[in-house]
């Protein structure tokens, strides 16, 4: 019986129960991005005058990012969506790696310590559910800008040597990786001279970073193109700044809205920042109407489409698995390509286990679409999964349970509010114990069971 099951911590852990079928309505306000916010923090270590981040969401992964500022130094004091951030006194010493161990963005933080004090150590971020997200490409660049760069026991050492600073330098991408050419771009903001960054990623975050580099007296031309130019200054001043909205829980949302046959409205949101997921809503069969800073959207019978993710402008991986479970009850057949992680289709499983008709073969899922799916008892596997899953689960009439919320509050703030503030019947349940959740042990899977056993 599962209750025997003695891992008490998972039994412990969160569930968001929902009973779906109800539409969605009215407005949803959209917060300050993540993927922005994270490398805003990591370039506050740029100056040592205070910089005032606002629009900041109240994120898990946002709440480490601080942790690891603080463990270098750095005074935080936040004040609602704000956050006042001193990095005056700042003492370099190695991150401990229970800090920064799941948080990717605390590697950028390389560049900028680096930059201002010609040394940093930060451990291998490592791999994660979606892929083995490696580093090499951050190496490569830091090393063409001057840095020695050795990695000891699973700790990347980055110092200067022979030079006080950082010389610019041109630096070619292998792919446009968008956390290196962020590490890159703070790194070269403090460099002697210029540093071009070809094939450099182009997305919206990007350009939030240098808009905020540039407030604080940066030389950074062209963000958002392919190739960016940075001219080094002595030094960088404090500024404040204001995170622009985030365009995957906006997509979130509109896709949630497209599955539900629903009519909302998301805001504020930069609606170029989701032109590529926008054409694909309407070629399946939504209608899109932007007014200023607002998107809304009214869900029609939902037609199969076909997509294969891109680094911006084109689909964001990031929104991959909230629109297969769009896919899963389209009318007719669709194609899914996974072309940024390489393991990226950890809900194929799961959605199959609600009833719908995927199969995967190198990244590539092909989606008969069904007419309805089940409630189950499932555990999300990584942040975008979750997100999926919740929204399959607002499609069917019955219950499901959906775990592993431990990923899903790393990106989305508030997000069972805002669901339930849409009308839509989500409650947020710690259980204390599986039994006491009176829910037959079939509805548990095997992804559950097991899941329980790791814990
Ligand atoms: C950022 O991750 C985002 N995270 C990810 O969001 C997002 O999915 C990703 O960009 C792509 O848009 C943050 O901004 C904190 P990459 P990042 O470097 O920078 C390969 C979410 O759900 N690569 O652009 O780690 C890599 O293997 C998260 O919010 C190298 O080969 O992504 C991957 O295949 C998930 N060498 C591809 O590039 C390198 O040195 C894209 O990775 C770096 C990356």
């Amino acid at each position: 019986m599962v209750c025997e099951s003695n891992n008490k911590s998972y039994l412990k852990s969160q569930h968001l129960k929902i009973i779906g079928q109800n539409t969605l309505r009215g407005k949803v306000k959209i917060s300050g991005a993540k993927n922005s916010a994270l490398v805003l923090l990591a370039a506050s270590l740029l100056t040592e005058e205070k910089t005032i981040l606002d629009n900041v969401p109240f994120l898990t992964d946002i709440d480490k990012m601080g942790n690891i500022l603080k463990n270098l130094g750095v005074k935080l004091r936040s004040k609602d969506h704000q956050l006042i951030i001193d990095s005056k006194n700042i003492s370099i010493q190695e991150l401990p790696y229970e800090l920064v161990n799941g948080l990717r963005a605390s590697f950028f933080c390389i560049g900028a310590l680096l930059t201002r004090f010609g040394e940093a150590s930060i451990p291998l971020p490592g791999g994660c559910n979606i892929g083995e997200r490696p580093i090499n490409e951050h190496i490569n660049g830091l090393r063409a800008l001057g840095a020695e760069i050795i990695i000891d026991k699973d700790v990347v050492k980055a110092k200067l040597v022979k030079k006080s600073k950082l010389l610019g330098a041109n630096i070619r991408l292998n792919c446009p990786s968008v956390g290196a050419t962020e590490t890159l771009i703070m790194a070269a903001s403090l460099a002697e001279g210029r540093t071009v960054i070809e094939n450099a990623a182009r997305e919206p975050e990007i350009q939030d970073l240098c808009q905020m580099l540039n407030k604080m007296g940066a030389k950074i031309y062209d963000s958002g193109k392919e190739k960016i130019i940075i001219d080094g200054v002595q030094k960088l001043h404090g500024c404040t700044h204001k995170v622009i909205p985030d365009r995957i829980e906006a997509g979130t949302f509109l896709i949630a809205a497209a599955a539900t046959s629903s009519s909302i409205t998301v805001s504020p949101i930069i609606p170029n920042h989701l032109e590529a997921v926008l054409n694909k809503l309407e070629e399946s069969g939504s209608k899109i109407t932007i007014k200023g800073n607002s998107i809304s959207i009214k869900g029609n019978e939902i037609k199969a489409v076909d997509i294969k993710t891109a680094p911006f402008p084109g689909f964001p991986t990031d929104l991959q698995a909230p629109f297969m479970a769009l896919m899963t009850i389209a009318k007719g057949k669709s194609k899914i390509t996974e072309t940024i992680f390489e393991k990226r289709m950890n809900h194929v499983d799961l959605l199959n286990q609600m009833g719908s008709s995927i199969t995967l073969k190198d990244n590539t899922a092909q989606i008969n679409g069904v007419k309805k799916l089940k409630g189950m008892t499932l555990v999300g596997l990584d942040l975008r999964s979750s997100a999926a899953l919740i929204i399959a689960a607002l499609t069917t009439k019955n219950v499901s349970r959906i775990y592993g919320l431990e990923h899903l509050d790393r990106g989305y703030e508030n997000f069972e509010l805002k669901l339930s503030q849409l009308g839509t019947n989500v409650k947020r349940r710690t259980t204390k114990n599986i039994c006491e959740s009176n829910y037959k042990s079939s509805d548990i899977n095997e992804e559950m069971k097991s899941a329980m056993k790791a814990a």
